[in-house]
């Protein structure tokens, strides 16, 4: 690997007390084209622009996908992520629903380690806080014939980041917009399933809500995701989740919350979930909690649901499960308790 670093370093100009979420990206970039069928060398530079002009594949058709995870800061000063190859894995199956050639696990990993190694300074250490990682894939190719691009390109950037909801939030159980279709590309953290949600959250936040609760494509009648997250419900003591299909991100924070939840005998649930049940379940008094599950919340309380003009409230305890989750996913994260299930990697 090429290793060009920095001369001025930009880490002076983060507030580490006041971090929000995204905005400040670390001093280095991994990156790494794909031409003429193979991968090359992994380099490692300053951040800076791209060497495309706006020719850039990417940009006109769309064929980019994404990850998002985080690197913690433990509490001995070492650092750690969160299950890195989970995250490889679904790189690559996002890709392959976009066309875009498989990225090899030892890049992945190497690419990502060498970063946070040379970034180190820039993993926060407050409490809540994490270094996000955000790896992509875009065509890179330089054309605007509608076909796919025969070059691309792999690359992490990095980003000191806090909490990014403070407070429980307000969703809109939607009526009209819709994220992902049966048979689409819902699955994959493709670009465009969150720039097409934009118009709709806009919309949401402009009637008082911090975010759309997504709901199926043919009737809106059965809830998908909330926002960016995965979406829980506590009902009668069971937690109920949507079951994944190709509407639905394969969320690694869901997934390890199910784990932690089922080993708790908490009783789970993975089915399809209908409005009618949860508004139900919510006027009768049944809707215990609900929650959002993502890289970039983690664990999000939902204390309102917003249904055709009114608005059902809901409970955000703060000694209920997603409180429990999230301390529970904090201690492992930050190495404050043992890690049983192996989902740490010490960098
Ligand atoms: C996540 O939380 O997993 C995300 O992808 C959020 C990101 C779009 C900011």
């Amino acid at each position: 690997m090429k290793v060009t670093t920095t001369t001025e370093s930009r880490l002076s100009t983060i507030d580490f007390n006041n971090l929000g979420f995204g905005a400040g990206l670390s001093d280095h970039i991994f990156m790494c084209e794909y031409k003429n069928g193979s991968w090359g060398e992994g380099i490692i530079q300053p951040y800076g622009s791209l060497k495309q002009g706006l020719g850039l594949h990417a940009l006109h058709y769309g064929q980019a996908v994404f990850e998002g995870q985080k690197a913690y800061r433990q509490e001995d000063g070492s650092i750690a992520i969160f299950r890195p190859e989970r995250n490889w894995e679904r790189l690559n199956k996002s890709g392959a629903r976009m066309l875009i050639p498989e990225v090899p696990k030892e890049l992945f990993m190497e690419g990502l380690m060498e970063l946070i190694r040379l970034d180190a300074e820039w993993v926060p250490r407050g409490a809540n806080t994490a270094l996000y990682l955000r790896p992509f894939l875009f065509s890179s190719s330089e054309f605007v014939a509608a076909r796919p691009s025969e070059e691309y390109t792999f690359a992490i950037v990095t980003s000191p980041v806090g909490e990014l909801y403070t407070k429980p939030v307000k969703v809109k159980i939607e009526q009209h917009f819709t994220r992902a279709a049966q048979g689409g590309v819902g699955y994959a953290k493709a670009a465009g399933n969150y720039g097409g949600a934009f118009l709709a959250t806009r919309k949401a936040v402009e009637e008082g809500f911090q975010q759309v609760l997504w709901t199926d494509h043919a009737d809106h009648a059965y809830l998908e995701e909330a926002g960016t997250m995965n979406v829980a419900f506590v009902v009668d003591g069971t937690l109920l989740t949507p079951a994944l299909s190709d509407r639905i991100l394969e969320g690694i924070t869901r997934e390890s919350i199910l784990v932690l939840a089922k080993e708790w005998g908490i009783p789970v649930e993975e089915r399809r979930i209908s409005v009618e049940e949860i508004v139900s379940a919510a006027r009768e008094g049944r809707l215990e909690e609900a929650f959002g599950m993502g890289t970039a919340a983690v664990v999000s309380p939902i204390d309102g649901l917003g249904y055709i003009g009114e608005i059902l409230p809901v409970p955000a305890p703060s000694e209920g499960l997603a409180m429990r989750v999230k301390a529970a996913l904090a201690d492992i994260r930050y190495g404050r308790s043992a890690d049983h299930h192996g989902w740490m990697t010490k960098i």
